[in-house]
């Protein structure tokens, strides 16, 4: 066990920089920052210095290593020949997070390429790694300064976290900016082949080289006796403890799988967007459409699950394979390409608020984006005229004065059941089971017939119970003279009978506590422009 020193050092401080440069020369190795993960270097000429290399990280020894240069000129000592491809990539994103794979030049030992006739070459942008670089006064051999098969690094403290005791010295140059190691392209076959995605995206690419072809296992298990060009592409990586399993399916789908499972040792990994949808403990990486943002946190956050102690993790996906290629990968390969797909939804909005309020103009909105409607009040007339155990129980209650030619008689019920609060309670309990009965059978014919987001608009969506079956609640609100203004209008109303029937219901606080999207009747942003959340959430 050695003792492991880290030391901050600037890219301008020669004296510790010359001091680092010396275990370099000694024949030793140093954790040095990226911009894009911290590596663990050698001399690339040093195959004793190598060797150190694979064995503080426990690597396989066919996996080959990347040489950094401190300058262009150095690629012209590691490579056998430059191409012009690799001139135009120099020229466009070097420094960078970009390695590329050229043939080998016979100065490199078989130990760094692990036997393979290309090398892999990049120079960082970090400016200390450069100057490091150039201090050592060789290239370096640095694979990502983790224990093989860990999340790699971006922070001096987490190189410490896993070779403490094995190497003398981390440089700390901070966290890295990028977060995933470096975009790999290989230009020894005829065409430009992407053997690892990064920061820097294959459009990118394309536009310098023309079209490039993208290795399948980037985002495909590969079985272990097919040949690949990049043999990091079969080797497990990036794994925490915990189990991680990724989830395919819109965030909604995602949260009622994961919250479904909120007894049992499970955790999540999501954007932070959607943190807010879970029942279950999180981590979160990076924003939804901000894939550097994702980039960046993505392998600290690996990193933290294992603190929150669960048996499994699920974990969101990008939602996206060009710009969000990079961390799909990492997520897959982290996952072992275990994959549940939560896609086949049927997500249930229940939509309710007081009577007048304008719940019809949503629904109507939601209808035509796509989503299937059960207006309540239409189950509830057809429950009326259909069922005759209803029309039992209801003549129980008020009299058979409500029955005209063995048919209800709306008015005459309206007019018994509508005289007092009493009796409209009286009124719900009875007809309210009938009504979640009808809504329960909807629903489950619409979940037969692949529809995938349904409305149910109901005045009593809450006080029947309906609204524990749905997914996401919506509330509407209109001001108190307003709605008794329409709900004269549109039913006919007197003022009495019309403050009767508001006053049935429960008060605004109420509807408004069970709220996840509460939509403004009179506000001054239009109905669409509130809806506009709760429509991206839906997919509509
Ligand atoms: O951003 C990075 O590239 C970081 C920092 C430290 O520079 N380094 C890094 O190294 O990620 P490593 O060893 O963890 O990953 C190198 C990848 C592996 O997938 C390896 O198989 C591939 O590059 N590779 C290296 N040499 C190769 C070669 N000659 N032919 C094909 N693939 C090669
Ligand atoms: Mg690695």
């Amino acid at each position: 066990m050695i003792e492991t020193k880290i030391l901050k050092i600037n890219h301008n401080d020669a004296e510790k920089l010359k001091e680092a440069a010396d275990i370099i020369k000694n024949g030793g190795v140093v954790a040095i920052p990226t911009e894009t993960v911290y590596g663990l270097a050698a001399s690339v000429y040093d195959e004793n210095a190598v060797k150190k290399i694979f064995k503080a990280k426990g690597r396989p020894q066919d996996n080959p290593l990347i040489v950094h240069i401190g300058e262009p000129s150095q690629l012209y000592e590691i490579a056998a020949n430059v191409p012009l491809n690799a001139e135009k990539l120099v020229q466009q994103f070097m420094p960078g997070p970009l390695t590329i794979i050229l043939p080998k030049s016979e100065r490199i030992p078989d130990i760094v390429t692990a036997g393979l006739k290309n090398v892999a070459v990049r120079m960082p942008l970090h400016k200390t790694a450069r100057e490091f670089i150039k201090y050592c006064g060789v290239p370096l051999a640095a694979p990502s300064a983790n224990i093989s098969g860990s999340p790699s690094p971006t922070s001096a403290q987490h190189v410490y976290d896993d070779l403490n005791g094995k190497i003398p010295l981390i440089i700390d140059g901070g966290e890295c900016t990028v977060g995933v190691e470096s975009t790999v392209i290989s230009l020894v076959g005829n065409i430009p082949e992407l053997l690892r995605p990064g920061a820097i995206t294959v459009e990118q690419l394309e536009e310098v080289l023309g079209e490039i072809s993208v290795n399948p296992a980037i985002l495909e298990e590969v079985n272990s006796n097919e040949r690949v060009s990049s043999p990091g592409l079969l080797h497990k990586h990036y794994s925490p403890k915990t189990k991680l399993i990724a989830v395919k399916g819109s965030t909604i789908d995602f949260a009622r799988y994961v919250n479904a499972k909120k007894d049992k040792s499970v955790c999540a990994l999501v954007f932070e967007e959607d943190k807010d949808l879970l029942e279950v403990p999180f981590i979160t990486y990076g924003k939804k459409d901000d894939y550097h943002s994702q980039e960046r946190a993505l392998f600290k956050s690996l990193r933290q699950i294992d603190c929150l102690k669960k048996d499994i993790c699920y974990t969101q996906l990008p939602n996206d394979e060009k710009e969000g290629l990079a961390v799909l990968n990492r997520l897959l390969r982290a996952a072992e390409f275990s994959v549940i797909n939560a896609n086949n939804s049927f997500i249930i909005v229940g939509l309710t608020g007081k009577t007048g309020g304008g719940k019809s103009t949503i629904s109507r909105i939601l209808e035509e984006k796509g989503a299937a409607v059960i207006d309540c009040d239409k189950v509830a007339r057809e429950v009326f005229s259909e069922d005759n155990n209803l029309l039992g129980e209801l003549s129980e209650e008020f009299g058979n004065s409500i029955i005209k030619d063995g048919v209800l008689d709306r008015k005459a019920l309206a007019s018994l059941a509508f005289k007092d609060k009493k009796s409209i309670e009286k009124l719900n309990s009875i007809t309210h089971p009938h009504i979640t009965k009808s809504v329960y059978s909807k629903l489950s014919e619409l979940k037969d017939k692949g529809v995938h987001v349904v409305v149910i608009d109901a005045a009593a969506l809450i006080e029947s119970k309906i609204s524990e079956k749905c997914d996401i609640i919506v509330v509407t609100h209109a001001p108190y003279e307003e709605r008794l203004k329409r709900i004269r209008e549109r039913d006919g109303l007197t003022e009495k009978e019309a403050l009767l029937r508001i006053s049935a219901q429960k008060d605004d606080d109420f509807y408004i506590s069970k709220a996840d999207y509460l939509i403004n009747n009179f506000y001054p942003n239009s109905i669409e422009e509130q809806l506009k959340p709760l429509l991206k959430r839906l997919g509509l």
